[in-house]
């Protein structure tokens, strides 16, 4: 790297945070892949896993471990206060104003999908809009076109530009084809880094009488979240991208609409009372958790949180400016490679491109004998391939463990690749 930049990152690092020093609180680095050392640049796909995290689980496991909410016996008190202990850091993860509006889901794809069953079958009809975006990730896209097609509602997209950016110069145009009662945006685009403006978007989405649902699956992992700003009524996050394990996520929504919806799923726990005939439903959050927790899985989740409210998420956004730059300058001196997406300082730490000539399947091949992890694909975002005119793009993606020399040596690696494919 330049000298300059080695001058700015090794100050950083100083006052901010230390991506060397934290890669030891992560075993998978232990590790070599094809002899060399891992370079893990797919954390937007899933984060690794920091020992801290994995202890907290096993140590559930070994010492509190029952089902929660349902026996009177000291050890499930325990795992039930361990339970509720991480919805309330969940709670503060996101400035919600109640851990009763934080529901425990499998990840932020299931958080969408219960809104846009339970909200959406009983609120949508002909006439009304569902608007989602051009770059929006599969997962807050093909639900609520498929509710909207269940419905009868009809379903817009908001545009970009040739950035990578919303069009907001669209929004009228888009009004004035039906009744908008939904508006749903990741906050974070998973394929570009694109940081969208939410809080614009959920202020239109008011004035309009809709919801405002955003995906905060890209965005929860590496900045402060504060669902009271953005000013949405729901959001949805997946532990597993935030150093937390798989399996679990959380939904959160504003009280009043939550009360007010049917349940999405249904089964033990969520009920009140259950007849021969009817049943009725228990109160928030339980309502909208059919079926035993995942237990072990929410406590793991919590000690993510722990984890990266420590190092602290200022910190962690800003050194993944950094590396956003750091990345983009170094793509941008190989005329054989094209970057999408906005400048660095409009984006999160991830950087799609392209090497001219050469399928972005190989190029994740050839990086991986140099022991480099990138994605390769469509990264569920088909609707935005389309826009940019290509079928798949690479996509190297950082976080808190990223260190600059792992993007020189992705840098290194596009030329194996040049040469091999050349
Ligand atoms: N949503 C994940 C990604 O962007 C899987 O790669």
């Amino acid at each position: 790297m330049s000298r300059e930049y080695d001058a700015d990152v090794a100050v950083t690092a100083k006052t901010t945070l230390d991506a060397q020093r934290l890669r030891a609180d992560f075993p998978i680095f232990e590790q070599t892949f094809h002899g060399k050392p891992l370079a893990f640049l797919d954390s937007a796909a899933s984060s690794q896993k920091p020992r801290q995290m994995l202890e907290a689980m096993t140590h559930f496991y070994e010492t509190s471990y029952a089902n929660v909410h349902r026996g009177v016996y000291q050890l499930a008190e325990r795992a039930t206060e361990a339970l509720e202990l991480s919805r309330e850091k969940v709670r503060a993860l996101l400035n919600a104003p109640s851990a009763r509006e934080v529901i425990f889901v499998r990840n932020a794809t299931e958080g969408i999908n219960l809104v846009a069953y339970a909200w959406g079958l009983s609120n949508l009809g002909p006439g009304d809009l569902v608007v989602v975006t051009e770059l929006e990730h599969h997962s807050n896209f093909v639900p609520w076109q498929y509710i909207a097609h269940r419905t009868g509602a009809g379903f817009r997209m908001i545009p970009l530009d040739d950035h990578g950016q919303l069009r907001l110069d669209e929004l009228d145009s888009i009004a004035r084809e039906g009744n908008v009662k939904v508006v749903a945006t990741g906050v974070v685009s998973n394929s570009l880094g694109t940081m969208n403006p939410v809080d614009r978007l959920a202020a239109w989405a008011h004035e309009h009488g809709a919801i405002m649902v955003a995906d905060g699956a890209q965005s929860a992992p590496h900045m402060k979240m504060d669902v009271q700003a953005l000013g949405c009524d729901f959001v949805a996050i997946s532990a597993h991208k935030m150093c937390g394990p798989s399996g679990v996520g959380a939904l959160w929504g504003k009280a009043e609409l939550l009360e007010r919806m049917e349940p999405f799923l249904t089964g033990g726990h969520m009920i009140r009372s259950v007849g021969v005939d009817d049943s009725t439903w228990g109160e928030l959050p339980h309502k909208f958790e059919a079926g035993t927790a995942p237990m072990a899985e929410a406590v793991g989740f919590g000690a993510a949180i722990d984890y990266l409210t420590e190092i602290g998420f200022d910190a962690i956004e800003r050194y993944e400016h950094e590396l956003a730059a750091y990345a983009l300058d170094k793509l941008a001196e190989l005329p054989w490679v094209t970057s999408y997406g906005p400048p660095a300082d409009r984006r999160a730490g991830i950087v799609s491109f392209n090497v001219d000539g050469v399928h972005p399947h190989d190029v994740a091949q050839v990086l991986d004998f140099e022991g480099i992890a990138i994605r390769a694909g469509h990264h569920c975002c088909q609707p935005l391939m389309r826009k940019l005119g290509v079928a798949a793009t690479n996509r190297a993606s950082f976080y808190l463990y990223t260190i600059p020399d792992e993007i020189d040596r992705l840098v290194d690696g596009l030329h194996k690749v040049r040469k091999a494919f050349g």
